[in-house]
């Protein structure tokens, strides 16, 4: 039974006055962390304050992304060292805006999802297709493809705490949300890779998300889905209420 995992990204939102007051108004409000984990992936600023403010409680603390090496002549780059002396959680990875605006390739997604184990971050790693992809139907050979580069030399154990958030990237800040059974049938074609990759009782244990303008209005029923354990939000999770609405859903 995997436990559902709700992440808010922030994105390129908020100052540090408003991020506490979030977390002040959502403390107490969230499911405890033996229903449901909630996870916010704040920007870079805010995370030391944040992580002081959750300390073991929900939501846990998240970044949007790092550098993969611990330290060294990166102007502007966060390490893995940095994050988890903070106390972050989590880190995503390989975000589709990531990837389109700062050229993240396959290959340095995988690089930071090694580095992220490495320190103790879950890695919350993001693939998806663009509606060119989805309409010349390379869906499945796209995400698929994602997953295993992302994923290369990574052991089974590893693996099975990491988390994939599939998000077709045609979804994201439009308002369109994938029906439910078109979000589970590539989160089910992400577990089949993983079972390729790592046998089908490994790929039982890893949590998929699914993201792409989720809302307390369609959050149950993608839930409901078999293959999809959580979900990736990003406008959605900026208001506490919304945040709250969502991660009781799941829990
Ligand atoms: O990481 C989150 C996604 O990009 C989804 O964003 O919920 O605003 O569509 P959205």
């Amino acid at each position: 039974m995997r436990k559902p995992i709700i992440a808010g990204n922030w994105k390129m939102h908020k100052t540090l006055g408003e991020a506490e007051s979030f977390f002040d108004s959502v403390k107490g409000k969230l499911p405890d962390a033996g229903r449901a984990d909630t996870v916010i992936c704040a920007p870079a600023p805010f995370l030391a304050s944040l992580a002081e403010c959750a300390g073991d409680e929900m939501p846990a603390v998240g970044a949007q992304t790092m550098h993969e090496e611990e330290k060294g002549a990166f102007t502007g780059e966060v390490s893995p060292v940095m994050l988890a002396d903070l106390g972050v959680k989590y880190v995503i990875i390989g975000h589709s805006e990531r990837r389109e605006y700062y050229n993240e390739s396959d290959e340095s997604v995988n690089r930071k999802v090694k580095s992220a184990f490495a320190h103790g971050l879950v890695p919350i790693i993001c693939v998806g297709e663009s509606l060119e992809e989805r309409e010349s139907n390379k869906t499945a050979e796209k995400i698929s493809g994602q997953v295993r580069a992302a994923l290369e030399g990574v052991g089974a154990e590893q693996a099975a705490g990491a988390v994939i958030a599939y998000e077709p990237i045609w979804a994201i800040g439009t308002g369109k949300t994938a029906t439910s059974d078109m979000a589970n049938e590539a989160c089910a074609e992400i577990r089949n890779t993983l079972a390729e990759l790592y046998g089908q009782e490994t790929a039982e244990q890893i949590r998929i998300q699914y993201g792409g303008s989720v809302k307390p209005e369609n959050i149950t029923e993608l839930l409901a889905q078999p293959d999809i354990d959580g979900a990736l939000v990003g406008g959605a999770s900026l208001e506490p209420e919304s945040f709250i609405a969502l991660a009781e859903a799941a829990g």
